[in-house]
């Protein structure tokens, strides 16, 4: 087990509210939602923790994830059933720690906080990554080919395990 050094904010005991944030909320962020689900019904732990995903842009409301990362999440046992959604000033409320994808999402987060304790929830998904990669954030895949798909789903098993397994730690 890998224990990240990430600064959590205060959590409660359970159940612990994650919610993953990305651009459009088609391909990363449901697909982190998706992992995170799995993981933690493979642990027998669901009922500990609330799990959804959002996007900082309305351009994708209402729509499935995208094709492209749907197709590469299932052949690894995920399903993304998610409907996209933007990410509102009331989930800081709603969740305990709001996790972006990239340095961009984190950006926008910490802007929409709305006081600095609500910005105590923001992270980054890289905070989790358990080892140095080849990229210290995770990428936008939309405009990338099959590999820019298979890295997101990559960084996201790796860094969605330790941050389970980090917060439990610190609980
Ligand atoms: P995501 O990828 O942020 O991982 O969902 C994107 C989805 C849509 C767009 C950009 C990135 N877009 O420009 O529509």
């Amino acid at each position: 087990m890998i224990i990240s050094t990430a600064k959590l904010p205060p959590l409660p005991s359970k159940p612990v509210k994650v919610l993953f944030v990305c651009l459009g909320n088609i391909c990363r962020s449901p697909a982190a939602e998706a992992i995170m689900k799995y993981a933690v019904e493979e642990r027998g732990e669901s009922a500990d923790w609330v799990i959804d995903s959002a996007g900082t842009i309305g351009y994708h409301t209402g729509e499935r994830s995208d094709r492209r990362m749907i197709t590469h999440a299932r052949r690894r046992g995920y399903d993304l059933t998610h409907r996209a959604r933007k990410v509102t000033e009331a989930d800081f409320d709603d969740f305990d720690l709001i996790i972006g994808m990239d340095g961009n999402n984190v950006a926008d987060l910490r802007q929409l906080a709305p006081t600095p304790e609500h910005e105590l929830k923001v992270m980054a998904m890289a905070d989790f990554f358990s080892t140095p990669k080849r990229v210290d954030y995770v990428p936008d895949p939309y405009y990338e080919g099959a590999e820019g798909f298979e890295l997101v789903l990559d960084l996201l098993d790796d860094a969605i395990n330790n941050l389970i397994d980090t917060v439990k730690a610190a609980q």
